[in-house]
């Protein structure tokens, strides 16, 4: 992969790490760090844009700002995108908008044009393309030029996305839903797309993901890591990479312009 190089070198900038004595600590940063960003894009740029995270971890912070410590955040002006999805129905367990819905959007005053759901519930081929499709339209509104739009996502280079991305780490190193191996990490030419997902780490469902040249033109990426066993992991990711070694597509994550800072309690840091 021809960023390889470029990610190795990368990689060896220090990441910017900040750890918090528990999971409980780490939720109330990480919403107070939403909050900060959302409240400065607004001011500047009179809207918000994030990609949720899935998994288990985020629900804490997202039950804060769905609580009484937010209640002045302007959700009018907020748009929730999700990194990615399972390809279940949106009341399915599984289903990361279902916990969002939960834990926050059943809480907030947002506009129902502002949650911009990932279709699980349809075939994933068609879930995927209809994300793009909703993805390219939005940042078009940004007033970026059409051709950029039609044109290999390699060109967000100078181009930014979201405000802030919201990213986990499997505990084999994914991502989103960007998994070791998987052709999807190949891919330049979608800002969205279908993955299968047959093996470990559950659920085996197909996902729909924003692919790494959308993450990596972010302004803010944040990856929140608490728990679950990662510690080896975590520092894996986190230290420079070896040779022998093809990178774990958290490594990848590398956003050119933007920002990247690792949340994380003081148990998974070890
Ligand atoms: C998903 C997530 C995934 C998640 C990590 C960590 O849909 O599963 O987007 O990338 O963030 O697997 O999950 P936990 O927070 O549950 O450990």
């Amino acid at each position: 992969m021809a960023a390889a190089g470029g990610w190795a070198a990368k990689i060896m900038a220090k990441p910017e790490i900040k750890v918090y004595p528990d999971a409980q600590e780490l939720a109330r940063a990480a919403a107070q760090h939403f909050a900060e960003g959302a409240v400065r894009a607004v001011q500047r740029q009179g809207h918000f844009s994030v990609a949720l995270s899935g998994g288990s971890t985020p629900r804490a912070i997202y039950a804060l700002l769905g609580g009484d410590a937010y209640t002045g955040l302007d959700w009018s002006r907020i748009h929730i995108f999700w990194g990615d999805e399972r390809c279940v129905p949106p009341d399915h367990p599984d289903s990361n908008y279902r916990m969002a819905r939960e834990s926050l959007l059943d809480h907030i005053a947002i506009p129902k044009h502002n949650i911009h759901r990932i279709k699980g519930e349809v075939r994933p081929e068609n879930a995927g393309r209809e994300y793009d499709h909703e993805l390219r339209t939005f940042f078009a509104r940004k007033g970026w030029s059409a051709d950029f739009l039609g044109t290999q996502t390699a060109a967000l280079r100078g181009f930014q996305t979201f405000d802030l991305i919201l990213l986990g780490l499997g505990d084999d190193g994914h991502t989103a839903s960007l998994f070791p191996g998987a052709p999807a990490l190949e891919v330049t030419d979608r800002w969205a797309i279908a993955v299968d997902h047959a093996q470990p780490p559950p659920p085996l469902v197909a996902r729909v993901s924003l692919t790494l040249p959308v993450i990596n033109a972010a302004a803010q990426v944040t990856f929140i890591v608490s728990g679950g066993g990662k510690t080896r992991r975590l520092n894996q990711v986190l230290a420079p990479p070896q040779s022998s070694e093809p990178p774990l597509p958290a490594q990848l994550i590398q956003p050119g312009e933007g920002r990247l800072l690792w949340l994380v309690d003081k148990d998974t840091r070890g």
